[in-house]
């Protein structure tokens, strides 16, 4: 019944609106608008208006409001035919909108706030009134957020939740979102306090109309968050149903984490010897480093060393710094684990070299000297005499014969130890060679052009005690020591007694001393083609006469021997193809040994008759 009557009225009330419809002509007046318009702060908005009037009349206005407190404000009107548009005065957009022939509406520029509803609304008298609205959508793009990290340190040992930094985006038109990231995956937007994450936003806006985003990380970090790199992200909405973003600098936590380990090691390639710089490290994986205690233990005694920022420098290192050290980092939030290591320090050394017989050793020329040398050393070691860059013992001793002259001077023994690179001593002893002075590299005849000229002779000589030199006639004399040698040189005149006798050297010491006599001779201008002026040339030109026949005899047989070679060697060549077919025979496997040693037999033939020639070559 009461479903009856209610279909009863909807038709009823079907029916007067139809008929209302048609009376009134609906098709009359009509006002087409965009939903809404979006447009970049400061951009031109264009705000479409399309009308449709059955009876255009200038009497038609058509008018843009504005909705703005929950009050509708005139902006512009014209009239549907004739006159111009006007805009009205003292509305947030006079001066900035134009209204067009068409009826669109421009606003140039938008203000953020022009982020309002519009309306256009036609009157057209006795055809009556229509209107349609568009929504105006402002966009600014916001600024890069900036991340403020908090300047506290965060301890991963702190019970309660830290704040990490502060992420702030400025100026966006609508509202911007900003997002957190953790090694580039967005962190879940978490508000509650009571998590071990969680984010408090706030959006304020500013005087101009914009919005300012900014949003607090909170978080209790875990020691693996020390590699973790964070940023934030502000997203906002552009016009075209775009969405944008802008990242922040991405940034890392200083993180303070307890000590789980420790290492303690020795910061030294190699063994290490005596007099090295050695460093002991000590090192937790924890953040900050602590305080570490050094001890050395020396035969169940403890000494407490001095280290600085981890490290038990010990420099230079001597023998009795080897032994047993422990280290001990002291981080009071790494409560119940051992940070305690120990390690040996071992330290190769090695004691000085002793020569016996020590000091310097004089012997008399012809003795037998004997040199030991002896050290000790932590590892395994070698010994070796050198005399300068000699090497004369691989060996603790070393054995002169019969030392001469030239035995003297300074030995050293130098004892390695080849495990260790670098650990090396070495001492030296100084031989000294003594007996009678002995005149060495005596020279020939001196020669001078003419009687009266002046000569210079010089006389060498060994022997220890230095040996004094006495010339015979005397001169402007001069001594000097080359090595183990001493040599006097004189310059005197060569007078008639000197071109006579000539001139004698004397060599003495406390052993003994010895003469030599040296010639002084005339320079003859050699006109019989002696141009050499070698003093032994005279007996080779006495001899010259039987080793020319010796020279003939060689060459004649020598060019003898080159004939019989090139011979030889024709016939061989002749050969040559009977050979490659000898190769190639034995290649394919058919051995003839007969022609083989036929071969061998004529070379041996061949030889045969070079060796018979030779001798008749001589004869
Ligand atoms: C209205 O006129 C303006 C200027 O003549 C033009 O820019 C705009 O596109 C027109 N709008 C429509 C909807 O025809
Ligand atoms: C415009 O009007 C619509 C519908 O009434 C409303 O939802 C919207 O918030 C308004 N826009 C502005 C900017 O006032
Ligand atoms: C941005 O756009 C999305 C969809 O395009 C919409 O859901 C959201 O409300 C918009 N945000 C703002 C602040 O306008
Ligand atoms: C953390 O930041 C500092 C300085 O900003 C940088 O030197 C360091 O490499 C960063 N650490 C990581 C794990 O990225
Ligand atoms: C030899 O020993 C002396 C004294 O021990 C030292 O002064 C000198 O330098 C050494 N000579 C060499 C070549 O080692
Ligand atoms: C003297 O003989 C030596 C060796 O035979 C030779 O080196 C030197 O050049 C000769 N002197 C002259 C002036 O020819």
């Amino acid at each position: 019944m009461e479903k009856m009557f209610s279909v009863g009225l909807t038709s009823l009330l079907l029916l007067w609106c139809l008929q209302g419809c048609w009376c009134k002509d609906p098709a009359t007046v009509s006002v087409e608008v965009s939903r809404t318009v979006e447009v970049m702060k400061g951009h031109s908005a264009i705000l479409p208006c399309a009308v449709t009037v059955r009876n255009p009349s200038t009497s038609n206005i058509l008018e843009w409001f504005i909705d703005e407190g929950g009050k509708r404000h005139r902006v512009a009107f014209r009239p549907q035919l004739g006159g111009e548009g006007q805009s009205d005065q003292g509305t947030r957009l006079s001066g900035r909108v134009t209204i067009w022939s068409n009826f669109s509406l421009s606003i140039s520029p938008v203000h953020v706030e022009d982020e309002k509803n519009f309306t256009c609304q036609m009157t057209a008298g006795p055809d009556g009134v229509a209107e349609g609205t568009t929504e105006l959508r402002v966009f600014v793009e916001p600024e890069k957020p900036e991340v403020t990290v908090t300047s506290q340190v965060i301890s991963v040992t702190d019970p309660a939740v830290s704040e990490v930094g502060q992420c702030v985006s400025r100026n966006g038109h609508p509202k911007p979102r900003i997002i957190w990231y953790k090694d580039s995956q967005p962190l879940p937007e978490v508000k509650d306090s009571n998590q071990m994450m969680y984010m408090v936003p706030s959006l304020a806006r500013e005087a101009s109309g914009l919005y300012t985003a900014s949003s607090t990380l909170y978080l209790k970090p875990k020691k693996e968050d020390r590699e973790s790199i964070f940023h934030c992200k502000v997203e906002y909405n552009m016009t075209s149903g775009q969405i944008m973003s802008k990242d922040s600098a991405p940034f890392n936590l200083t993180l303070h984490y307890p000590a789980e380990h420790v290492t303690f090691s020795i910061k030294s390639p190699g063994p290490i010897k005596e007099g090295d710089t050695v460093e002991l490290k000590c090192e937790t994986d924890g953040y900050p480093q602590p305080e570490f205690d050094f001890v050395f233990v020396e035969e169940g005694k403890e000494v407490t060393m001095q280290g600085r920022a981890g490290i038990l420098a010990l420099n230079p290192v001597k023998r009795v710094d080897a032994g047993v050290y422990r280290c001990e980092a002291l981080d009071f939030d790494a409560a119940e684990v051992d940070l305690t290591k120990i390690l040996t320090l071992s330290i190769h050394y090695m004691d000085p070299v002793m020569i016996t017989p020590a000091g310097p050793v004089t012997v008399d020329v012809g003795e037998d000297v004997d040199l030991f040398c002896k050290t000790k050393a932590s590892a395994d070691h070698t010994l070796q005499w050198r005399k300068g860059s000699e090497v004369v013992s691989e060996t603790e001793s070393l054995s002169l014969k019969s030392v001469s002259y030239s035995d003297a001077g300074e030995y050293i023994c130098v004892g390695s130890v080849p495990s260790v690179p670098g650990l090396h001593k070495q001492a030296n002893v100084t031989l000294t060679v003594s007996g009678s002075p002995k005149i060495v590299e005596p020279s020939g005849p001196a020669e001078v052009q003419k009687e009266g000229d002046q000569v210079t002779l010089t006389c060498s000589a060994q022997g220890h005690p230095a040996p004094q030199f006495t010339w015979t006639p005397s001169g402007k004399e001069s001594v000097e020591v080359q090595g183990n040698k001493v040599i006097s040189t004189v310059t005197l005149e060569a007078t008639a007694a000197v071109l006579e006798k000539g001139v004698t050297c004397q060599v003495a010491n406390t052993f003994g001393t010895e003469t030599m006599e040296f010639k002084v001779v005339i320079k003859q201008d050699a006109p019989s083609g002696s141009a050499d002026p070698n003093s032994t040339d005279r007996a080779d030109r006495q001899q010259g006469g039987s080793s020319g026949v010796v020279i003939a005899v060689v060459v004649c047989v020598l060019l003898l021997l080159l004939l019989v070679a090139i011979l030889y060697f024709l016939q061989k060549n002749r050969k040559l193809p009977c050979g490659k077919q000898d190769k190639k025979d034995v290649a394919a496997g058919e051995v003839n040994n007969d022609i083989v040693v036929e071969m061998k037999s004529e070379k041996a033939n061949e030889e045969a008759g070079l060796l018979n020639k030779r001798p008749a070559a001589e004869q």
